[in-house]
């Protein structure tokens, strides 16, 4: 398989506290791989560095040292024209665990998905663009007339969640980056955007990387898991190797967490 993208020792350091001067390095010298089309869960605590290497890797957050190399151009060092941004947003597409922070309250929600559009050079107000909204709304389970021309605050966390994976599916990225992405929806829904990834991934290529809590979530729809610990990788393999038969303590005590699932496979 192709390589997508590629960190090279990649770090974090936060630095906080007003008294009293706190170091955190959320992302420690993280060197990853991702091919082209493979699922990947990155699982571990809360706190262990999941959100911060995403948000490094979204162009959101710049890394303290380190480098990231997608389809071999360097991420924070080589992309400099609006044309460039361009190019890296329409490939690099995420969808977070908040979708409130995804919308501005004083906009419908439509916007986000002129905005999506916009990227991939189709003109919001053609019958073409209302065409392709649409159906994305229908593809996630939403009634198009219910939702566009809605506020925000006029819809529920799970449909607003549904709105940012229909953007998603309007740009059809190389790389999606998914943080919790399905925690706030219902067991049926849950299952149905599950199912428009891997329909991504199959029909697309796109390379889906999977932040969650879940273990056996992780387990079920993975190629591979990376678990991180403080800030670092500390094992990765396939799903029946890290959860199945797990080398780390780290991963050992993050099964344990997880009674039921642990009974059900152990
Ligand atoms: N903007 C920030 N300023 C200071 N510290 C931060 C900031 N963002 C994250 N951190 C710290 O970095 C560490 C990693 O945070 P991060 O959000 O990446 O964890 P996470 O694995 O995504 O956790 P969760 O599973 O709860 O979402 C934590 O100790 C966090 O407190
Ligand atoms: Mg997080």
């Amino acid at each position: 398989m192709r390589i997508l993208l590629e960190t090279k020792s990649l770090t974090k350091v936060f630095e906080t506290g007003f008294f009293k001067r706190i170091v955190v390095k959320a992302v420690d010298d993280v060197s990853i791989i991702l091919s082209e089309g493979e699922i990947v869960s990155l699982v571990g605590q809360s706190g262990s560095g999941k959100t911060t290497l995403a948000k490094m890797i979204l162009r959101l957050l710049e890394p303290t040292s380190g480098d990231i190399f997608f389809q071999g151009r360097n991420v924070w060092k080589d992309l400099k024209t609006l044309e460039d941004f361009k190019w890296y947003w329409k490939n690099v597409h995420a969808v977070f665990q908040n979708p409130y922070a995804s919308f501005n309250p004083f906009y419908k929600i439509d916007r986000v998905l002129h905005q999506a559009l916009m990227l991939i050079g189709i003109d919001p107000d053609s019958p073409e663009g209302d065409r392709v909204i649409r159906e994305a709304l229908e593809v996630v389970g939403l009634r198009p007339d219910e939702t566009l021309g809605k506020y925000p605050h006029q819809l529920s966390g799970g449909q607003l969640q549904r709105i940012l994976i229909s953007r998603a599916w309007i740009i059809k990225p190389k790389l999606l980056l998914a943080d919790e992405p399905v925690s706030m929806l219902d067991v049926s829904t849950r299952g149905k955007i599950l199912e428009l990834f891997d329909i991504l991934r199959k029909n697309l290529g796109t390379t889906i990387v999977f932040i969650t809590h879940d273990l056996g979530l992780a387990y079920a729809i993975s190629d591979r898991i990376l678990v991180m610990y403080k800030g670092k990788i500390v094992e990765e393999g396939s799903p029946d190797k890290v959860i199945l038969n797990p080398e780390h303590e780290y991963t050992k005590e993050l099964l344990k967490s997880v009674p039921t699932l642990y009974k059900k496979w152990s």
